[in-house]
């Protein structure tokens, strides 16, 4: 079997991965996305530099190409992502106050909107709260708009496209921590005033270990009421990788609110973490141990 047929049968889960625009002309990748995955994420090519490079000018041509693929395989499509403080286009990085405020807006309804009707699920907003034990938001231009511009940014998602699943997504946020427990508390405010959102994106971007609470934090995310995802999966190799990918998978399958898994590329040579090897597949396009585990665990 493969990867998302076995994830499908387990309660109509998905599998996925990250793919670039790029190398979609590469049969290897190609030929292993179409077995493998029934879920994708554009791994830069619906961010706001891709997306809006100009103000109010957008341009969605390498977003379409992935889009394009797997609406023409059965593939849901997470959407990523609507609001984050890097990979900003140049004209907003320098914006502050209401004028940003309105811009990011714009840009959350103008990108829903477009997309509307194919997003299984949107990263609204990306790692905004802080590292370390402080618990609260991280400092950037878009928190300075106001500590209400994640509500606002879901209130427009919302608006622009009522069926797709709105997340909140972030990393080390892999148990429960400091940063965790500020993302629950949003979370819990936010079920309780009827704001918007649906869903909670775990990156998990992991070392060589796993935390013994990973799945007890998938599931007080759930208890909240909302889904969880795993959103961008990698594991630094290791003896432990295997393992770790087996131990997420089925940390995800005793939570009935957990909806898939997506891994953050296909080939270690396709990975952001250069040298790391934190994939499924190796450069040459073999499985790994690790294939063959999260398989066994499925
Ligand atoms: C990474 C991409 O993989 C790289 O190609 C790009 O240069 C930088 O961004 N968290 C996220 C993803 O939410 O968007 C990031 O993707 C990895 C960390």
């Amino acid at each position: 079997s493969t990867l998302g047929a076995s994830a499908a049968e387990r309660g109509g889960r998905y599998f996925g991965a990250a793919i670039a625009a790029g190398r979609m002309g590469d049969s290897t990748y190609m030929n292993i996305l179409n077995r493998e995955f029934n879920q994708v994420t554009a791994e830069n090519e619906m961010k706001w530099d891709a997306t809006e490079p100009s103000r109010n000018s957008f341009s969605f041509g390498n977003g379409d190409r992935i889009a394009n693929h797997a609406i023409s395989r059965g593939m849901k499509i997470r959407g990523h992502a609507l609001l984050w403080h890097q990979q900003m286009p140049t004209w907003a990085r320098g914006m502050e106050g209401s004028d940003l405020r309105s811009a990011m807006i714009n840009h959350v309804t103008r990108v829903a909107t477009y997309y509307r009707g194919k997003i299984h699920s949107w990263d609204v907003v990306n790692e905004a709260f802080a590292d370390g034990g402080s618990g609260g938001r991280r400092d950037s231009n878009l928190q300075r708009t106001g500590n209400d511009w994640i509500e606002a940014a879901f209130r427009a998602a919302d608006a622009a496209d009522p069926n797709a699943k709105l997340c909140y997504n972030d990393y080390n946020t892999d148990g429960i921590n400091a940063k965790s427990t500020g993302i629950y508390n949003m979370v819990r405010d936010f079920k309780s005033r009827g704001v918007p959102i649906d869903c909670v994106g775990f990156q998990s971007h992991l070392g060589t270990s796993l935390s013994s609470d990973y799945q007890a934090n998938l599931q007080r995310f759930a208890d909240l009421g909302v889904d969880v995802e795993i959103t961008e999966l990698d594991v630094a190799q290791g003896s432990n990788q295997a393992n770790i990918f087996a131990g997420v998978t089925r940390a995800c399958l005793n939570v009935a609110r957990c909806n898939g898994i997506t891994v953050w590329g296909i080939r270690d040579s396709d990975s952001w973490r250069t040298g790391e090897n934190p994939l499924l597949f190796d450069s040459s396009g073999n499985k790994k141990a690790a294939y063959n585990s999260v398989l066994s665990a499925l």
